[in-house]
């Protein structure tokens, strides 16, 4: 048991959830970066913008998503 009261066998599901949705969101952010550098077209600035913000929010969710993970007392995943 931890200090959540919770066994290794229910937290691990948890903890590898986690450790995947921390990968697709890495991914996530990536992308709208790319799409970020290379919007073209008379909207530009607006999708330029748009996108920044999308990525600034995704990566505020990395790092609430990997300090989750260490809450339940195991690492994030980064290889
Ligand atoms: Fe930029």
């Amino acid at each position: 048991m931890n200090y959540l009261n919770m066994n290794d066998e229910k937290l691990m599901p948890v903890v590898i959830e986690l450790n995947t949705l921390l990968a697709e969101y890495h991914i996530y952010y990536q992308k709208l970066r790319n799409y970020h550098w290379n919007v073209l077209g008379k909207n530009f600035f607006d999708l330029h913008d748009k996108f920044e913000d999308l990525y600034t929010t995704a990566r505020i969710r990395i790092d609430e998503i990997a300090e989750r993970i260490l809450t339940l007392r195991y690492h994030p995943v980064s290889k």
